[in-house]
Order: C-alpha cells, then structure tokens, then sequence
C-alpha cells in the first residue's frame, strides 16, 4: 500500500507542495515582465522572494523527516500555470491584462492556501509542532499575498473596466 498512513499522506502532499512552488518560481518572472502596473509588478517581485523561502522552509522539513523532495509534479499547479501562459499569449489591453494576471495569481495563491491548510493540520496531528509554525508562517505569507491581490484588483478592475 503507497499510502498506508496519514504520514504517507503528508509526504505525498508535501512533494506536491514542493513541485507547485517550484513551478511558481519559474512563472513568476514571466507574470512580473508582463505586468503594467508598477504596484503590481512590486506585488509579484515581494511574493517571488518570499516563494524562495516557502521551498527553503519545505527543504527544511522533508530533511527532518529524512524524506526527498522529489518524486512528483503538482499537475494541479501545472494546469493553473498553464492557463496563465494562455492568458498572457493573448494581445490585450494593458489594464485588462493586468486584471487577468491577478485573477492567474489568485488562483496559484487559493491552490496554495488549500495545500498548506491540510499540511499543516497532518503536522499538528503527527506531532511536528516544528513543521506547523514553519507551515503556518507560509499559509500566513499566501493569505496576506491573496488579501494584497484583492486590494490591487480594486483598482486595476475599475481601469480595465474603462479601458478601450
Ligand atoms: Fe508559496
Ligand atoms: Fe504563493
């Protein structure tokens, strides 16, 4: 049996979690060059550092469970990425552009947010008090960042909405 425990579970979860993140790191530069807005642009600068530090802090752990990393791509963050590199093929106006790239990113941070949620309840149950302040500070980081991106798509919505 793959997964014979709620440990089992956890791993699996966490290799997924370290694929999604890996793939953000790589999507990330693409979404920040296609950005117009410069507050936007910043948001996503912040958000790529801090990303280096959620795969640092999964490093962390799978060395304290004596696990490897490696081993799985997250398809379901394959797939979000993958319709945000449709969206950005597209030929549109900057601030609609814009609107979209948020709304990309939403859905990157709420696949997150999902992630880290049942991670760190696994943690808590198995008695890794470590790993749930370590997984709680990165669940903190993606529900500030999808909090920041509501904020900006204030602003970003209504100039879209006017634009052409
Ligand atoms: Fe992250
Ligand atoms: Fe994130």
């Amino acid at each position: 049996m793959e997964l014979g425990s709620l440990r089992d579970l956890f791993v699996e979860e966490l290799k997924d979690l370290y694929s999604a993140e890996n793939q953000i790191l790589k999507a990330l530069p693409r979404m920040i060059k296609k950005a117009s807005s410069r507050q936007l642009k910043s948001g996503f600068e912040q958000h790529l550092k801090e990303t280096q530090g959620h795969v640092e802090r999964l490093d962390k752990i799978f060395q304290e469970l004596d696990e490897s990393p490696r081993g799985k791509k997250c398809k379901g963050m394959e797939g979000i990425i993958a319709d945000g590199k449709e969206l950005m093929s597209q030929d549109a106006e900057p601030q609609v552009m814009d609107a979209g790239l948020i709304s990309a990113a939403q859905h990157m941070e709420h696949y997150e947010i999902a992630g880290y949620g049942a991670v760190r309840t696994y943690a808590d149950l198995l008695g890794h008090s470590n790993m749930v302040d370590l997984l709680q500070s990165t669940l903190d980081e993606e529900k500030t960042t999808d909090e920041k991106l509501t904020q900006v798509a204030g602003n970003i919505n209504v100039q879209a909405q006017k634009a052409a």
